[in-house]
């Protein structure tokens, strides 16, 4: 039995703690948070589980093997950093951490001390992610041209991070793991409506080999809740609506080809194809129950995770790189 404990107890911290109390290899041994109405609430949930204000108490306590960090992003790495140094295995939040610099560190340090370093990119646990890595890796959709991904809705607004870093780590690592490469440039333009010093629209672009191109928008301001990725290939097109109940990928056997050859006016220039719209069969075991047995998974086998600390730098990269986009006018910016 592996012990957790587990820092940050607001809006998404509770999932992490409950799926930790339902998987059979954990057990939450404390939580943490600063907010004593949290730990309140944790308590009436969780009567056996210990609380404290403190963080370091779960970093210190010597029972703990894992340390699962909710917090806000720019605590990620303090908090990840003091775990692995006390040789915790450690899972934090996305993004990973606020800077190249410090998701570098976080990598170097889990390295140098064994201990394993996952990031909670956990659009890679859901069923319908890993069906389309399936349909793309077959090779079903042809080449890629582009990826447009939304992901809007109104608010949650963060103080400290702009909409950017909130909800683009969902598109940007779910788009690396489906095609299996980085962009070789980024750029990004938003704008700020309620609070002057935070983004909350904009627009990512991220350029690839071969011309292929992903665009992200991310909002707090919308009215409806929109995660739709749309993934247009040469073969076919493919729509993830994650808002969808049930039937979330759609695949439709749409396209259009330039004929190599014509005879008469009529034939010129395109011939488009209007074919069948398949709906694959998902599962609809939760995600974050998947991601943190995958995790236990890699502690107990020795196996990298999907999401790794490398998958989380990966990330922060593109972030840093539309950041400094965003303050050189929508400048493109290489990533290296
Ligand atoms: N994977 C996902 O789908 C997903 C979804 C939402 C949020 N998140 C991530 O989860 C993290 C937390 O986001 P949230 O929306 O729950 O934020 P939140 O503000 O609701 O909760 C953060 C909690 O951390 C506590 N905290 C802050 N500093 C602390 C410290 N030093 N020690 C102990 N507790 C501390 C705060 O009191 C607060 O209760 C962020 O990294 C966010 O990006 C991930």
């Amino acid at each position: 039995m592996l012990k957790v404990g587990v820092i940050g107890c607001g809006y998404w911290g509770p999932n992490l703690i409950r799926n930790f109390v339902q998987i059979n290899e954990t057990e939450v041994a404390r939580v943490a948070d600063l907010d004593g109405s949290r730990l309140r609430h944790m308590k009436g949930l969780y009567p056996t589980i210990e609380t404290t204000e403190d963080y370091r108490d779960i970093i210190t306590d010597p029972q703990i093997d894992i340390v699962a960090v909710a917090t806000p992003v720019r605590t990620h790495y303090r908090i990840a950093l003091e775990a692995l140094s006390a040789q915790k295995h450690v899972f934090v939040e996305k993004p990973i951490a606020a800077s190249v610099r410090e998701a570098e560190e976080l990598i170097a340090l889990a390295e140098r001390n064994e201990r394993k370093l996952m990031v909670g990119h956990t659009f890679l646990y859901t069923s319908a992610v890993r069906k389309m890595k399936e349909i793309i890796d077959a090779d079903e959709l042809g080449e890629i041209y582009y990826i447009n991904s939304q992901r809007l809705n109104l608010g949650l607004f963060q103080q400290d991070i702009n909409v950017i870093w909130d909800l683009a780590p969902h598109d940007i690592s779910i788009i690396l793991y489906l095609l299996g490469q980085e962009p070789h440039s980024v750029r990004a333009i938003g704008t700020s409506h309620i609070n002057p010093a935070i983004e909350d629209i904009a627009i990512l672009t991220m350029n690839f080999a071969n011309g292929l191109i992903a665009f992200i928008q991310s909002s707090w301001l919308d009215p409806d809740k929109v995660r739709k990725m749309t993934i247009v290939g040469s073969k076919k097109r493919l729509v993830y609506d994650d808002v969808q109940p049930t039937e979330k990928i759609r695949i439709y056997d749409k396209g259009v080809e330039k004929p190599a050859h014509y005879n008469t006016y009529a034939e010129f220039p395109y011939s488009y194809k209007y074919g069948d719209i398949i709906i694959p069969k998902l599962d609809g075991a939760e995600p974050i129950h998947t991601q943190l047995s995958h995790f236990i998974e890699c502690i107990n086998n020795g196996a990298a995770p999907i999401s790794d600390g490398k998958s989380g730098l990966q990330v922060v990269k593109i972030l840093e790189a539309a950041q400094r986009s965003l303050c050189t006018g929508s400048s493109p910016v290489s990533i290296e």
